[in-house]
């Protein structure tokens, strides 16, 4: 088992730094997901990770060993790709022991008998026997790649890869060939996998709702740079910039533009038709940014129907007054898309509401969990 740790990880290509000064430590039997928008640099950082790519500065260390100038297969990693190729003329069984049967080491001995294999057939038989129960393979082990279903190829992939006991597991967006409900199956199986054989994964994704559900911390790039690294919970709770508070969180957090204004002790959020007062403790985080445009986040959950019991009493500094465009039932929750003033928002409200479209509603924001950006250097206020 290893640890990973990046330091000051970078690679440019001619015109573009894909990865910018990458510092990670993932930690032994940890599940890192690394997530972020399309060509922020994740597939580059991973294949930096893998030896399938040299960095152009920076530090990689698998366990306790620098490994920048390991080659691919002596770094003890197995590496899943989005498109994984099985061979098709061979049997799950043989494609997953293929690389084991493959593998050989040198004897010390004059050709042809320089090298033998490494691993022998029993041993390759224990593995593939244990990779197939684990994941569900045992009957299959005798059919084609074309008799199986596209959920049962994925998990072959991963065998292929486990087969390898490697320390460290590399994953590139694996689930994205498979329908959405197999999806989320194979998301539940990849974590329970993880939990019992408890070997290092990092583990890349663009949808941050697979990285919310899988990952024990989350590394959130943008333009090559990691943005946040953090537990799920504190990447909601706690974004550090704009990017992050946006990227993570479905539907994404509502963000209006508000200049903030002292009243006495008191300070109010103003932006014409969207006034609301902070609660103290906000308010004495705020008041440095008083008569300076910054940017207000309120995620769509944290919005109450006032007509409704919710979890926030109602004040004159926390409810707005807007006009309801569009509502969609999810079933527990809808979906209502609110403008007030020129400001538009999404909120999700409990389904008991008898909000209409194109009527007015009073709407109660939780004001303690709202964040404040600062315009310029989009670094969190609060
Ligand atoms: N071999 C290459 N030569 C030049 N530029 C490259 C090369 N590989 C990647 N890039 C660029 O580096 C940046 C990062 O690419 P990368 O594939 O790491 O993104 P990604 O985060 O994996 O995106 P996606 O979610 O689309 O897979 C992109 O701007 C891409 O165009
Ligand atoms: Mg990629």
């Amino acid at each position: 088992m290893a640890g990973v740790v990046l330091k000051d990880l970078t690679k440019e290509f001619k015109e573009v730094i894909a990865v910018n000064k990458v510092n990670l430590e993932i930690k032994d039997k940890e599940f890192l997901v690394l997530v972020g928008p399309s060509g922020c640099g994740k597939t580059t950082a991973l294949r930096m990770i893998a030896g399938l790519e040299e960095a152009s500065s920076g530090e990689i260390r698998i366990g306790d060993r620098v490994v920048n100038d390991v080659s691919p297969k002596d770094r003890d990693i197995a590496m899943v790709f989005q498109n994984y190729a099985l061979y098709p003329h061979m049997s799950v069984y043989d494609n997953m022991s293929f690389g084991l049967r493959l593998k050989r080491e040198p004897t010390g001995k004059p050709w042809p008998l320089n090298s033998k294999r490494t691993f022998h057939k029993v041993e390759i038989d224990r593995r593939v026997n244990e990779a197939a129960s684990l994941l569900g393979l045992e009957t299959l082990l005798q059919r084609k790649p074309k008799q199986l279903s596209g959920g049962q190829r994925q998990r072959v992939a991963l065998g292929r890869a486990i087969v390898r006991e490697p320390k460290v597991f590399l994953m590139d967006e694996p689930l994205s060939n498979l329908d959405a409900k197999l999806r989320v199956q194979t998301r539940a199986e990849l974590i329970k996998l993880h939990r019992r054989l408890g070997i290092t994964t990092v583990y890349v994704t663009h949808d941050q709702v697979e990285a919310m559900t899988m990952g024990d911390r989350i590394a959130v790039m943008n333009h090559g740079l990691v943005q946040q690294c953090d537990t799920p919970l504190n990447l909601y709770n706690h974004p550090v910039n704009i990017f992050v508070a946006g990227f993570i969180g479905s539907p994404a957090m509502n963000f209006v533009p508000v200049t903030p204004k002292a009243e006495g002790d008191a300070v109010w959020l103003d932006a014409g038709a969207f006034k609301v007062e902070l609660p103290k403790e906000l308010a004495d985080k705020a008041r440095g940014y008083v008569g300076k445009e910054s940017l207000f986040g309120i995620r769509p959950e944290d919005f109450y129907d006032k007509s409704l019991v919710g979890l926030v009493t109602p004040t004159s500094g926390n409810t707005i007054s807007v006009e309801v465009e569009v509502i969609e039932p999810l079933g527990n929750d809808v979906e209502i898309y609110l403008t007030t003033g020129t400001q538009q928002l999404i909120a999700m409200i409990d389904s008991k509401t008898q909000a209409k479209v194109e009527e007015k509603l009073d709407i109660v924001l939780d004001l303690e969990k709202s964040h404040l950006f600062d315009k310029d250097t989009e670094a969190a206020i609060y």
